[in-house]
């Protein structure tokens, strides 16, 4: 079976993951992309490969943030919550206009489909604007009103004098395979408890 982790944040506490489902990295903090385990190849790529590396076969199975998934045009299945990656997708607006409260005509984000789905199921018309990242800097540079990213500690609102105001989307990592595979991801689990367990005798 072969399957794709996200580099980035969600990289350590997947390899976590699979540690603890008996799959141990054999080259923790090495440059290598790609390893092979018993049974398992793993590839570490970027997150918003994945869906397509999915619809190519390229992988079985990966391990993603549910804002890959929802942004996504692949149907894919996802398990839900492993337990950890947890943080949320935020509408977030510079403090001075929360306190003034003012209208929201333009919205910066790396998700434009989840934000103009978001913001048509609160009726709320504005344009999105789509930038690659770096979008806490939109206000502040004059091209938007306000942001919608992935809030975790809140750390880069504040430096950025940003306010988060509303939850977009709730997210966390997730198992994740193409539409009607979940069965790979049930193998997976399985073979991990079991090599899990044989790794707890040794
Ligand atoms: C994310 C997100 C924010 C930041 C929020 O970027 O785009 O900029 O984390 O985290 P905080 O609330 O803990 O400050 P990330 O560092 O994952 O890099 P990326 O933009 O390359 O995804």
């Amino acid at each position: 079976m072969r399957v794709a982790l996200p580099t980035g944040r969600l990289e350590d506490p997947s390899w976590a993951w699979l540690g603890r489902h008996g799959f141990i990295r054999p080259d923790a903090g090495g440059r290598r992309l790609w390893v092979q385990l018993c049974n398992l190849d793993v590839a570490m790529v970027r997150g918003r490969d994945i869906p397509h590396l999915l619809a190519e076969k390229a992988v079985d199975a990966a391990i993603l943030g549910r804002d890959i998934v929802e942004e996504s045009d692949v149907p894919l299945w996802a398990s839900g919550d492993l337990g950890f990656g947890r943080c949320r997708l935020m509408l977030a607006v510079p403090k001075s206009a929360a306190a003034a409260k003012r209208p929201l005509r333009r919205i910066a984000t790396r998700y434009p489909e989840i934000t103009r789905r978001w913001l048509s199921s609160r009726h709320m018309e504005a344009e999105v604007l789509a930038l690659g990242g770096a979008v806490e800097a939109a206000p502040w540079l004059g091209v938007a009103d306000g942001i919608v990213d992935i809030v975790e500690t809140g750390t880069t609102l504040r430096a950025n004098g940003l306010i988060a105001i509303e939850t977009v989307l709730p997210c966390y990592a997730t198992l994740v395979t193409l539409s009607g595979h979940g069965a790979i991801a049930e193998s997976l689990m399985n073979e991990g408890r079991e090599r899990g367990r044989a790794v707890g005798e040794a």
